[in-house]
This record gives structure tokens, sequence and C-alpha cells, in this order.
């Protein structure tokens, strides 16, 4: 079995995707690797936790070649909404880690994994089923580090023969370890506050639509990804992949369907509005579809579901555990 690194095992996507590639390929060939010193419990305690600093190449050269790791997942990135905050700093680390990490691949030749987003485009993209192939100049320093990364593996790939492979993910919606500040977060908090306050006052505007997909389908295409024939890939870095575009309206209109008296109201943040308005409303993953056979199994109803039920019961054991102390 080939062992796998996380890098960035403590994020939103991370966390998820390690537990899930340790059911399935074994506890001991996932290691989890992140720049904290420590992550949420259930990783620390169900396999190999390696603290490491993705800038750092000599560190990830160590890692990788001592651990003889022949996948890395690469999640290590700052979303939208603090990249803005400063730019600088994010172009350095999301292109400073990404560049470390595949100088050492082109070394030890491992296959990757690194994600790209719909950031990747702007607002001279077009807005409706975006295409694969398109006008890609987005206007957010994310998006610019997206699409340098975009290009940067599609040169290691090319040049040095690197199995790097990517997806553009839509805003990913979970309840395990929340996003880390981007643009489409809303779409997360407005399951916890309805449940909690059955109140939530929205940061975009009601009728601003954005591609999301839940997590369960985010850890799919990726692992689908990885494990797909080189040769039937026509695309490396990265391929669209779609499965709900909604807006902040119909999302709360869902969810009144279980919670009858939820409200929400807009105050509307003009960083995180100018940013969603240049992201496209819905993408074509046609080629996904045909390449590598992409299929979501979750909608914005089936999602509801989901994410009320999950967090409504871990709500009422904290309450019940509360009230036992
Ligand atoms: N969810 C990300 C963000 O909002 C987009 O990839 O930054």
């Amino acid at each position: 079995m080939d062992k796998i690194l996380i890098i960035g095992a403590g994020g939103q996507i991370g966390t998820e995707l390690t537990t899930y590639l340790r059911k399935e390929y074994g506890e001991k060939n996932v290691i989890a690797s992140d720049i904290r010193a420590t992550l949420h419990d259930d990783l620390m305690e169900s396999g190999p936790f390696i603290r490491m600093d993705a800038m750092d190449s000599r560190q990830v050269y160590q890692v990788i070649q001592k651990e003889k790791v022949k996948q890395v997942y690469f999640l290590a990135a700052i979303l939208s909404a603090v990249c803005e905050k400063n730019p600088e700093m994010a172009w350095d680390i999301n292109m400073g880690t990404m560049n470390s990490v595949l100088r050492v691949a082109k070394e030890l030749k491992f296959k990757m994994f690194v994600p790209s987003s719909i950031g990747a485009f702007g607002k001279t993209t077009p807005k409706d089923q975006t295409k694969q192939e398109t006008i890609q100049r987005p206007n957010s320093i994310y998006g610019v580090t997206k699409v340098a990364g975009e290009l940067l593996c599609d040169y290691y790939h090319d040049r040095y023969g690197i199995d790097v492979r990517g997806v553009r993910y839509p805003g990913i919606i979970s309840n395990v370890v929340p996003p880390g500040g981007g643009t489409t977060d809303y779409a997360v908090d407005i399951y916890h506050k309805a449940i909690k306050f059955n109140k939530y006052t929205c940061y975009l505007k009601e009728d601003t639509y954005l591609d999301m997909m839940y997590m369960p389908d985010a850890i799919k295409a990726a692992v689908t990804l990885m494990e797909a024939g080189h040769d039937s890939l026509r695309y490396h870095n990265s391929y669209n992949v779609g499965s709900m575009s909604f807006s902040p309206k119909i999302q709360a209109d869902e969810i009144k369907k279980h919670l009858p008296n939820f409200k929400i109201n807009y105050k509307v943040d003009p960083v995180r509005q100018s940013i969603a308005d240049s992201w496209p409303n819905s993408m074509d993953d046609s080629a996904a579809r045909e390449d590598w056979g992409w299929e979501p199994d979750y909608n914005l109803e089936s999602m509801t579901n989901d994410m009320i039920k999950v967090l409504s019961e871990r709500f009422a054991r904290r309450n019940k555990d509360e009230e036992t102390k």
C-alpha cells in the first residue's frame, strides 16, 4: 500500500479527508501533517501525525523520503476573505507552500492532489455553466494564487512528468471543522445559527448564486480523481466539479422546511460581495464526468437534511452534557 501524506490535515477538508483515507487505506498508511502543533483529537488518536512547515522544502523532503510517501494531498491554503486582508501574506503562503512541495516532487516523484477553486475565475468569465476552458482573470489575490497554482502544477506535469491532479472546488459545506475565512463560509454558518437562534444575518445579497458542495462529495472528488487512470485525464490542473448552485435566499427557504420560524436578514460586506460577484453562478463539469466518472451524491435538499440532523444531535448532546456538569 502506498503511504499517503496529507499537508494541511487540520483544515476544513484535511480533517475529514484524513479520517476517510485512514478508513479506506489503513490508519498507519495515512500521515497527517500540519503547521499546527496539534489537531482534532480524533485525528491525533487515529494515526500518525507530523508537525511540518510546508514552506520549508528541506523539512518536506525529509518527511517524504523517510516515510516513503508515494501520494500527497496538498491542502495548505489561506481562503479568499483572509487573503484579501493581507495580499502579501496570501501570495507568500499559498504559492510558497505549493512551490516548496512541487520542488520536492521533482526529486522524489510522488503523485499529488492540489485543489484549485471557483476563485480561479473572475468578473470577465462567463457566469452560467462556466466552461472547463474559459477566461481566467480573477480579481481577488486568492484567485491570482489559484490560477498561478494551476499553471505551476501543469508546468511540473508537462516539464518533469509529475503526476499532479486537481479540481476546482466550489464552496465546501461541512460540520466537523469550520472553514477558515472564505467568501462561501456563510453557507456553513447559516445552519449553525438557524439551529441555535432561528435567525441568521448574511453578509452576501439574497440573490448571490454560487456553486457549493457537501463535504462527502468533496472527498469523493479528490479520491476518485487520484484513483483515475492517468491516460484518461485530458486535464491535470484543474477540473471543474459541481453539485449544486444556490443563493442565500434559496438556502434559507430550504432550511425553513425544517425550521419554519427561521428568519434571514442581510448586512452586506462589500469585500466578500465583490469577490462573490466575480465568481461563477454555476460550473459546467462535463469534462470531469466524462474523463473520470465524476458524479455527486448530494443536492441542496439532501445536504440540508443531513446538516440539520447532525448539528441538532450534536447541540442537543452538548446541552445535555452542560446540564449534567
Ligand atoms: N471556499 C473558498 C473561499 O470562499 C473558495 O474556494 O475562499
